[in-house]
């Protein structure tokens, strides 16, 4: 297994890189983004020029704080391989390893990752038993290995009428995990956006059925204030893999000012050239929350 080792907080070696373009044209680019995996530092992405400038010479934004990724393109990897869809959610096990350790490196505060979405119960029933294996392992081979990091874990998501076994490792991963202070790693398993809302929705209605708050006081911070993880800053940067344009009920509520990054990389080729690629796109665009001044980055 790769070692996960989180380096120090630095967040000045992003620099600006080529756009993202085709999933061919890409790969021209910058050949590594779908090279074998590269787990050190030394081999990350090619640093072609310093980050953008604002007009008064200052960085125009920010490296994000929370990044957020819908790792897709799992089933295509394996089928343009010939392989069985099982084999692209092990490498794509293999490319979460490597994208925990770059963001780590990177200095980024929070990683959510969609693991396993509400909806993806509808798949076959042996490419669920799959992902379940997967996760399973995933907890009790890189447990230990995040809690040497100093990386916390979170899940979100619909705990009820979850397999006993799946339960118990989610608590347990968030039970050891939780005094650390270093990434934080929120898993959304059994997560829907949709049913996210839906679930505060639920919190809030019982509040004003027990006549601890009137309709009129639900606004939308209190929304807010019910959802799963209501203490974490909503995701700057929301990515997604294998060129896809959707959110797919991933963090619709939180999503709402996020920069959306598509790439076009099949998540198990997701190295740390893509992340670099996806992080300088998100420095190139301008924040303005709704206003109409550019807003910085926390
Ligand atoms: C989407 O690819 C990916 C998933 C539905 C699951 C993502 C899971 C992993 C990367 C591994 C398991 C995670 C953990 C935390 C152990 P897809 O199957 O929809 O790909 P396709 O669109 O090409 O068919």
């Amino acid at each position: 297994m790769p070692e996960l080792a989180i380096g120090p907080r630095f967040a000045r070696t992003l620099w600006a890189n080529p756009a993202c373009g085709d999933r061919d044209s890409w790969r021209k680019r910058m050949p590594e983004a779908s090279a074998s995996p590269k787990v050190t530092p030394a081999a990350g992405a090619a640093h072609p020029g310093p980050p953008p400038q604002a007009e008064d010479g200052g960085e125009r934004v920010k490296p994000p704080r929370h990044v957020a990724i819908i790792m897709d393109g799992n089933g295509r990897w394996a089928k343009e391989r010939g392989l069985p869809r099982g084999e692209g959610h092990r490498r794509g096990v293999e490319a979460l390893r490597r994208t925990v350790r770059a963001v780590g490196e990177l200095g980024i505060e929070i990683l959510t990752i969609y693991s396993f979405s509400s909806e993806n119960w509808s798949r076959p029933a042996t490419e669920i038993t799959d992902l379940m294996g997967l996760l399973r392992r995933f907890i009790r081979k890189d447990l230990a290995e995040l809690d040497n990091n100093n990386v916390r874990v979170r899940i979100i998501g619909e705990r009820r009428n979850l397999e006993p076994e799946i339960g118990r490792l989610l608590d347990e991963a968030e039970e050891l995990t939780r005094n650390n202070s270093g990434l934080l790693l929120v898993v959304a398993f059994n997560y829907g956006g949709r049913q996210e809302i839906a679930r505060a929705a639920e919190r809030i209605a019982s509040l004003v059925a027990a006549g601890a708050m009137k309709p009129g006081d639900v606004t939308a911070h209190v929304v807010m204030s019910h959802l799963d993880a209501p203490d974490l800053p909503d995701p700057d940067l929301v990515i997604r893999t294998s060129g896809e344009q959707r959110l797919s009920n991933f963090l619709l509520w939180q999503s709402a000012y996020s920069e959306l990054v598509f790439v076009p990389t099949y998540w198990p080729d997701f190295d740390r050239a893509a992340l670099d690629n996806a992080i300088a796109e998100y420095r190139r665009r301008e924040r303005r929350f709704g206003g109409l001044r550019r807003v910085m980055a926390p």
